[in-house]
């Protein structure tokens, strides 16, 4: 799919008299986006609603965008396809984009395996906008934990481009954050997502 899908010439940008920096002011914090990427079952979610928890108590305003949640709405119509998925991903990156713009600090977790779309979900985003978090877990672990049945039906031939088992997931080549799931608590891997925000200024350390 080509990354430039304008369908129309005739449109005309719109500046708003309240922009980001405003929004960010009355906040108190940077609009940005963690982006957790790994396989099903590595602990994406999971994290997410906890790091989510903490930003909010340290009144951080945050979104979670989380795959399965988004395919019951927004992304109905897609499926696993490599077409699909990067559709999906492009779709939430969008998301995502928009919401840091209204200063919000967006989590997503995704298990967005193709690099080519992850780093387009960073290249609309800004760079230092964008964390991108792998949390890594051995396949045998995640297959272990098989939180909703599915490596065993995948294993069974019931659901067609699994990832990990009959699709690919291409590793992040230089994630900002690497979480091991297999030897952290999901509570220490939302303290090191937070260390990494605090570093970069995005939010302020307590
Ligand atoms: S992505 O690959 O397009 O980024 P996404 O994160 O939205 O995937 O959705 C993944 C979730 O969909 C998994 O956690 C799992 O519950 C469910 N799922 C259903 N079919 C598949 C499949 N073929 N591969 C991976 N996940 C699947």
């Amino acid at each position: 799919m080509k990354q430039d899908r304008t369908a129309s010439s005739n449109l005309t940008w719109h500046h708003h008299g309240v922009g980001r920096s405003d929004r960010e002011e009355l906040l108190g914090h940077r609009g940005a986006t963690v982006w957790l990427t790994g396989l099903s079952g590595s602990g994406k979610s999971t994290i997410a609603d906890i790091l989510s928890e903490m930003l909010h108590e340290r009144g951080v305003l945050t979104a979670i965008l989380d795959g399965d949640n988004i395919r019951h709405g927004l992304n109905i119509d897609l499926g696993f396809s490599p077409e699909d998925r990067k559709e999906n991903i492009r779709r939430i990156a969008e998301v995502a984009k928009l919401f840091s713009s209204f200063g919000v600090l967006n989590i997503l977790a995704f298990i967005s395996p193709y690099r080519e779309d992850r780093d387009f979900a960073r290249s609309i985003q800004g760079e230092g906008d964008f964390l991108e978090v792998f949390v890594e877990v051995p396949l045998e672990v995640a297959e272990e934990r098989d939180p909703k049945g599915l490596y065993r039906k995948a294993r069974r031939g019931e659901i067609p481009s699994f990832t990990g088992i009959s699709a690919p997931y291409e590793e992040p080549v230089s994630p900002e954050v690497i979480l091991r799931t297999a030897e952290f608590s999901p509570e220490e891997c939302a303290m090191k997502i937070i260390g990494a925000l605090e570093g970069r200024g995005i939010i302020k350390g307590v």
